[in-house]
């Protein structure tokens, strides 16, 4: 039985599609990994795409982009062909995302240190919370020290709000990596985003194992 991950949020441009696609590309490594698309807008689809017309290729992933009433039954067909399926979902809480959040092991709720980001995110917290997935916020593109990032970590912690201890910092690699169609542990192994993706995946493993 495959793991699912989703990964939500109603703000646009916090990360969302390229952690769906760095988690997937450092996964599909060593197990069978799914990607399911349910963002008309498509970006996961053309990096697939991409990575899909390189000439040496990479690792596979299996690509959906089933939505509305067909996605239930991919998630049941994914979930017991794969061993993980990252599902990326669009900037609001449609009817799609609320069925991928009910379907999830695990919910991650990517945040840019700015606190209408943190507000954004309370809709996808309260929404896991009511489903009783167990969710986490993920820092993302958050620079290495600054007033900025010590506020919302402060609200972060005042709110006692889940998250991830570890962060992703504001790295031209994944958006480098992203236009290879690959991923940050692919592009650049021994680069600092790669560093700190993999700490995210021993967080991310350690709760959905
Ligand atoms: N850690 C990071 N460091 C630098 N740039 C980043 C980082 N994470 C994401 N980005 C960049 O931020 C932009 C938005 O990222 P992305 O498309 O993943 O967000 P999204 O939440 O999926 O957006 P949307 O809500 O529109 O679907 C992209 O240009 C991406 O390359
Ligand atoms: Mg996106």
């Amino acid at each position: 039985m495959a793991r699912i991950i989703t990964i939500a949020q109603q703000k646009g441009g916090t990360g969302k599609t390229t952690l769906a696609a760095n988690l997937a590309a450092a996964w599909a490594a060593d197990r069978r990994v799914a990607l399911l698309d349910t963002d008309p807008q498509h970006s996961l689809a053309r990096w697939h795409g991409l990575r899909a017309a390189r000439p040496q290729a990479p690792p596979a992933i299996a690509f959906s982009d089933t939505a509305g009433w067909r996605l239930a039954g991919e998630l049941d067909r994914l979930r017991t062909t794969q061993d993980a399926v990252l599902i990326d979902s669009p900037p609001q809480i449609d009817t799609d995302a609320r069925l991928a959040i009910r379907a999830a092991d695990l919910v991650l709720v990517p945040v840019q240190p700015s606190l209408p980001d943190l507000w954004a995110a309370e809709g996808t917290l309260a929404l896991a919370a009511a489903e009783r997935r167990p969710v986490r916020l993920v820092v993302n593109r958050a620079p290495a020290s600054g007033r900025l990032r010590e506020t919302v970590e402060a609200a972060i912690t005042a709110g006692a709000l889940p998250r991830l201890a570890s962060v992703l910092g504001n790295r031209v690699g994944f958006a480098a990596a992203f236009a290879e169609g690959l991923g940050v542990t692919e592009a650049a192994p021994r680069g600092a985003a790669a560093g700190e993706l993999r700490r995210l995946l021993d967080e991310i493993e350690e709760l959905i194992r």
